[in-house]
C-alpha cells in the first residue's frame, strides 16, 4: 500500500521551505511522470515549462494572486496547453510514432484523417478545453509521483492564466497556461495546514455500488 500512504502524506502545501532546493534528477522523475501519462489519442497537446529563475518566480506571485507558495518553492512547473488542435500538430506526432516503432509514414493515415475532421470542426475554445482534460491528468501522475519522492507540491488554478501568458509571451509559441504545480519541501514549523486532518465526503457517499 505504498502509493496510498504517499498520498496521506501528501497535502496542498501551502509554505514552502525556500532555503531548501530539489536535485534535479528527481525533477526529471516528475516530468518524466507527466511525460508517460496517457493521452486523448496520443496526441500530448502540452508542454511542461520548468521556472526556477528566482525574479520570474517573484513576477508570478503577483498573477498568482499573492500565493507565496510559487516564489518559495524549489522548482515551478508550468503545465501550458496547445492553444487548439491543428492538422500539422497531428501530422507531426503521428509521423513521429510511425518512425519510432519502424512503420510506414502513411500507417496512421485513415486514423489521422478522421481524428482532423473530428478537431477542425468543433471551435477552438472547445478544443482547448478537451487540450485542458489531457493536462489535468498529467498533472495528477505528476503529483503522484512527487509524493511518491516526499517531495511537496501544490495544485494550482487560482492564477491569472491570461496575464501568465502574457508574462512568457506563450501565445508566441502556440500555448496556453493551465496549471501550476510548485514543488519543493515543507517548512513544518510555518505551514498551517502541515498536520490538519485530511478531510474528504464519507467512502459510503462517494461510492456507489450497482
Ligand atoms: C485543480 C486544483 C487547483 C487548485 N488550486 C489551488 C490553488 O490555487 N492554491 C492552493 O493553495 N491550493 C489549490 N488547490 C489545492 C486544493 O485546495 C486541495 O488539493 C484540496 O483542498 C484538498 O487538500 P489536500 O490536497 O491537502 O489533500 C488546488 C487543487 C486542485 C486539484
Amino acid at each position: 500500500m505504498g502509493l496510498l500512504k504517499d498520498f496521506e502524506w501528501r497535502y496542498a502545501t501551502k509554505k514552502f521551505d525556500s532555503t531548501k532546493k530539489i536535485e534535479q534528477p528527481l525533477v526529471d522523475q516528475i516530468i518524466e511522470a507527466a511525460w508517460l501519462a496517457p493521452t486523448s489519442s496520443g496526441l500530448q497537446p502540452f508542454r511542461i515549462i520548468e521556472i526556477t529563475d528566482e525574479n520570474l518566480k517573484k513576477k508570478i506571485v503577483t498573477i498568482a494572486y499573492n500565493q507565496q507558495q510559487v516564489a518559495d518553492c524549489s522548482h515551478l512547473l508550468l503545465f501550458a496547453g496547445w492553444d487548439n488542435y491543428s492538422e500539422d500538430r497531428i501530422d507531426n506526432i503521428y509521423k513521429c510514432i510511425a518512425l519510432e516503432r519502424g512503420q510506414n509514414p502513411d500507417f496512421y493515415n485513415s486514423y489521422t484523417t478522421r481524428l482532423k475532421k473530428t478537431y477542425t470542426s468543433q471551435s477552438e475554445e472547445e478544443n482547448f478545453k478537451h487540450i485542458a482534460h489531457q493536462i489535468y491528468l498529467a498533472f495528477g501522475f505528476a503529483i503522484a509521483m512527487a509524493a511518491e519522492l516526499k517531495i511537496d507540491s501544490t495544485p494550482m488554478e487560482g492564477f491569472d492564466t491570461e496575464e501568465l501568458d502574457k508574462l512568457l509571451d506563450l501565445n508566441k509559441e502556440g500555448l496556453r497556461s493551465v496549471l501550476l504545480l510548485p514543488l519543493g519541501y515543507r517548512d513544518e514549523d510555518n505551514d498551517w495546514l502541515v498536520n490538519q486532518k485530511k478531510v474528504r465526503h464519507p467512502k459510503k457517499e462517494f461510492l456507489l455500488k450497482i
